[in-house]
């Protein structure tokens, strides 16, 4: 059964989650905002004004493809820290009639780029700062295709709100100030980035407005030129940036760029058919190996937050990430295993047998994962097409590298390669995952698409490394299975395994009577600040009464728009 998402629906939720759910603590906040209902279309993005852009595209006649390319540029100019015209990511897209398609706008790694080039770098972590952390970005000419075949308006038209935004300038949103306060030592290598978020030295005030004019500018080229501006002055002002701070990426790495069409993974679910993502990201991978694990779960091992769940999936979850450093990378590679056999149902049978309710299994053990710079966001238009799309520059403000002449970080997605000693999201080292030119490094973003009956019926989406696969997996079964709306789907607390290091991190929301369940059972718990930022979308009622229900997570304090 799917949620109502109704102000009234909250009671019966926390009824039929009963007292052990109730012990679990579900946060104040994930119940009192019911999700916001449009009654054509929406769009729920991690930041107000992103979400804002792309509702005027809707408004404006665009379809859910313009209004998801204008809520991602507008992401970029007024979210630097999480995403941007110089990065990439992925678009699960279906229409209408249930058909999808997953164009997949990754970046790729620099033809010159070896790992021995990286190490000779300079700086504390060349892959991940500077010039050599620079993948060659996918998000420009991810744009234009998507644009050109499935999008209504014209580019001009969709790139406008971006270009009106960083003109008249941005506000600084309390997050953006804390992300620039983070990261001040590493923007403080670039002249430009310190001039822009680093005004007299210290970080930049939330509330304070900053114009980006240059940006604003470039936006206003790529839509008026499309990929003749990305294949020209583009790519040589990137070779240039990259390459005055110790980088290898060429104008022609840029030019040659090209987005790929891929085959969406799909898993049935109670009914519903889920479409997510493909190699080369393993989020797909976690979400459906997860759904797939809880069949034949008991009833009180699926009531949510309690410790049977948690340790369920929190079982399912090193299994699936143990595969993904074994076996996942770009389907390019040789050494790459598909998803197919992965989650060959004897396989996933074997595994189930092997789940012990009541102990965890051992795994091995790396370092702690972060999260930082990625977005992800939502659009459902009038006819019932949904886009889900993350895009990322990695790490906070990706390699902290401009283009100043454009105002456009560049990514450092080099550094989600596994470079010999394993990513520096925690991740285990693995040869499916190794560095070669022009190859797309493993990803965990997992933008997915629910249908029913064929038709689309919700989208979900995270950002925040690997804890993406992991936090849709929770907020997908939070709509699928636990009845609950996007708002309180996207808001209730969360937890997270990957498999390497052996830790089960629990949001603070989680009650102590839970975790020492889960101590119990040999989990080594660790309170964890919030993971991973999530959006999503579900559609209720038919004909005049259709609604489409909007969330932002509120662990970012975005928000939805929509007409
Ligand atoms: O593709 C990936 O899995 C990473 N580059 C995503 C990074 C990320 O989500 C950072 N956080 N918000």
């Amino acid at each position: 059964m799917g949620p109502k998402g109704t102000r009234g629906k909250s009671p019966r939720i926390l009824a039929a989650l009963g007292l052990a759910a109730l012990t679990a603590s579900l946060p104040a906040w994930a119940f009192f905002h019911p999700a916001q209902a449009f009654p054509r279309g929406a769009v729920a993005s991690d930041n107000a004004e992103a979400s804002a852009a792309g509702a005027s595209v809707l408004r404006a006649g665009g379809n859910a493809v313009d209004a998801a390319i204008a809520t991602a540029l507008a992401l970029g100019v007024a979210s630097p820290s999480s995403s941007g015209f110089g990065g990439g990511g992925f678009a699960t897209v279906c229409t209408r009639d249930g058909a999808c398609t997953f164009i997949d706008f990754r970046e790729t790694a620099p033809a010159a780029l070896t790992v021995a080039r990286i190490r000779a770098g300079s700086g504390p972590r060349p892959s991940g700062v500077g010039g050599l952390a620079v993948g060659v970005p996918g998000e420009p000419l991810g744009f234009t295709h998507l644009s050109r075949t499935r999008g209504r308006l014209p580019l001009s038209r969709v790139v406008a709100p971006a270009v009106a935004l960083a003109q008249r300038g941005i506000t600084v949103t309390p997050w953006l100030a804390a992300r620039a306060r983070d990261d001040a030592a590493n923007l403080s290598l670039d002249p430009f980035l310190s001039r822009v978020w680093l005004p007299g030295g210290r970080a930049v005030e939330a509330g304070v407005r900053v114009r980006r004019a240059a940006l604003g500018a470039t936006l206003a080229r790529y839509g008026r030129e499309g990929e003749g501006f990305v294949r020209g002055a583009f790519a040589r002002a990137v070779a240039a940036a990259a390459s005055a701070r110790g980088g290898v990426i060429t104008a022609e790495d840029v030019a040659g760029y090209r987005p790929v069409e891929r085959e969406p993974l799909r898993g049935a679910f109670r009914g519903y058919t889920v479409v997510t993502a493909p190699y080369p990201s393993a989020g797909g991978l976690v979400v459906l190996q997860t759904l797939a694990m809880l069949e034949g779960a008991s009833a009180p091992e699926l009531l949510p937050g309690s410790a049977a769940y948690l340790h369920r999936l929190a079982e399912s979850w090193r299994g699936s990430f143990d595969d993904r450093a074994r076996y996942v990378g770009d389907p390019a590679n040789p050494a790459v295993v598909p998803a197919s056999s992965l989650l060959a149902p004897e396989r996933m049978a074997r595994r189930r047998a092997r789940f012990d309710p009541s102990r965890a299994q051992p795994v091995t053990i790396d370092d702690p994962a972060r999260d930082r710079g990625t977005t992800h966001l939502c659009v459902m238009d009038a006819e019932g097409t949904v886009v889900s799309l993350t895009t990322t520059v990695n790490d906070l403000f990706g390699a902290r590298l401009a283009v100043p002449s454009m105002d456009v970080l560049l990514n450092d997605e080099v550094d989600d390669f596994s470079l010999g000693e394993g990513t520096s999201y925690g991740l285990a080292a693995s040869p499916a995952n190794a560095l070669a030119p022009g190859r797309r490094p493993a990803s965990s973003m997992a933008p997915t698409v629910i249908l029913r009956d064929g038709r689309p019926v919700g989208c979900v989406g995270g950002a925040g490394g690997p804890r993406i696969a992991t936090a849709t997996t929770q907020v997908l079964l939070n709509l699928l299975l636990h009845g609950m709306d996007p708002e309180a789907a996207v808001s209730a607390p969360r937890a997270h395994h990957q498999g390497a290091p052996d830790e089960l991190r629990v949001e603070a929301e989680v009650a102590e009577d839970v975790r020492a369940s889960l101590r119990a059972r040999g989990h080594a718990v660790v309170a964890s600040p919030p993971l991973a930022v999530t959006q999503a979308l579900w559609v209720v009622g038919e004909g005049a009464a259709r609604r489409v229900l909007a969330a932002s997570d509120p662990r970012k304090h975005g928000a939805p728009a929509g007409h």
